[in-house]
């Protein structure tokens, strides 16, 4: 590892379908209303891809057009692709093979992350250190979901369904060049394997005890739909988010005063408005994008750093700390100067 080397976030962008489904639209196909969504979890709206023939690569490949974009750089000075994702084209191979494809490169290492709503800070830390290595100058790292045709949209999904939402978010990671402000700081990644079955998709699965991937009988069971521990996950949650902040701050010897902006998953506002009780956080450091988009699991820490840009509440020069955390459980946090 060379020390001296640096990495940093030199382009950032996102990419959301054009479909907005409000809570009111989720109350026409099951058993809940707006304000229940909206009390429990902030959500007012969220983006679902049209028909049955976009994929998770295809969000994936437009959010990664327009971060190059930004970063400056040709898509053949990418010398890796990181791409996390629950919601994979197929079972395999990985859907950063789909994505590389259709970005027209090849070669190159690409690599899916599996860690859910964790997979952006583990793949920014995965990113960070091979760069910091001296292997590679340039990487792109990509969040992508597309949720909607994987829930249950009955009533009996309905306390998961209206949590998620389809987009894709994408950075440029690349090696600072001397004299650079921007870099990041830390990551720091973590799992506790045992509450691994407290929010899973049990199939496709080869650990159901049957011959096949899928059977009609794991259909008919709805093994193929997100089961969650709706509170088993929020306590972990807010407990992990903590901590990662702690981590990330204290790694760097630096205060949470001294952080300009607080990006946080957004898997549920509550969840986010204990973090910021609890830490006495001020409110307008913390950017939150949940009522718009809902959780888009490992796309909501790139859209957001989008967002925050487009909406100026991010500029060159901030201090900003991500934390995350998500089945697995997983979690894990960063600090970096954009
Ligand atoms: N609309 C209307 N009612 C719903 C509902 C919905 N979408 N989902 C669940 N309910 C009902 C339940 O059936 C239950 O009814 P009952 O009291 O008649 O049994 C009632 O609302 C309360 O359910 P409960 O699960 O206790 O609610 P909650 O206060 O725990 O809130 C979550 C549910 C999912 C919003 C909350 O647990 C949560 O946000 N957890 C974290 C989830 C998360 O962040 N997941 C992603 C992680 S990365």
């Amino acid at each position: 590892m060379q020390e001296s080397i640096k990495s940093k976030i030199s382009g950032v962008a996102s990419f959301l379908p054009d479909r907005v489904v409000t809570n009111y639209d989720l109350e026409k196909i099951m058993d809940t209303t707006h304000d229940w969504i909206v009390q429990r979890t902030g959500i007012v709206e969220r983006r679902w891809v049209e028909g049955t023939k976009v994929t998770t690569s295809d969000l994936a490949y437009e959010a990664s057009l327009r971060a190059l974009a930004d970063a400056k750089i040709d898509k053949s000075a990418v010398d890796m692709i990181l791409l996390a994702t629950l919601s994979p084209d197929h079972e395999f191979p990985g859907t950063a093979c789909f994505l590389q494809a259709k970005l027209g490169l090849s070669e190159i290492p690409a690599i899916d992350i599996r860690q859910q709503c964790s997979g952006f800070i583990y793949a920014l830390s995965i990113g960070d250190l091979f760069i910091k290595s001296g292997r590679y100058k340039n990487i792109l790292v990509v969040g992508s979901e597309l949720q909607s045709r994987g829930l249950d949209k009955s009533t009996e999904g309905r306390d998961v369904t209206v949590l998620f939402g389809d987009g894709a978010g994408a950075v440029v990671l690349s090696r600072a060049t001397e004299g650079d402000h921007s870099n990041i700081l830390s990551t720091h990644i973590h799992a506790d394997g045992q509450f691994a079955k407290e929010l899973w998709v049990p199939a496709p699965g080869l650990a159901l005890g049957d011959d096949a991937r899928i059977t009609e009988g794991h259909m008919k069971e709805k093994l193929h739909y997100p089961r969650m521990n709706g509170k088993a996950v929020y306590v972990h949650a807010v407990k992990r988010m903590i901590e990662g902040l702690h981590e990330c701050c204290d790694h760097n010897q630096l205060n949470m005063n001294d952080v300009d902006l607080f990006l946080f998953h957004q898997a549920n506002l509550r969840i986010v408005e204990g973090i910021v009780d609890r830490l006495k956080l001020p409110p307008e450091k913390v950017f939150n994008t949940i009522e718009r988009f809902a959780n888009t699991t490992a796309a909501t820490l790139p859209i957001g750093m989008d967002y925050a840009i487009k909406e100026n509440r991010l500029k060159r020069g901030m201090l900003v700390a991500l934390s995350t955390f998500g089945s697995g459980f997983t979690w894990g946090s960063a600090l970096l100067r954009y």
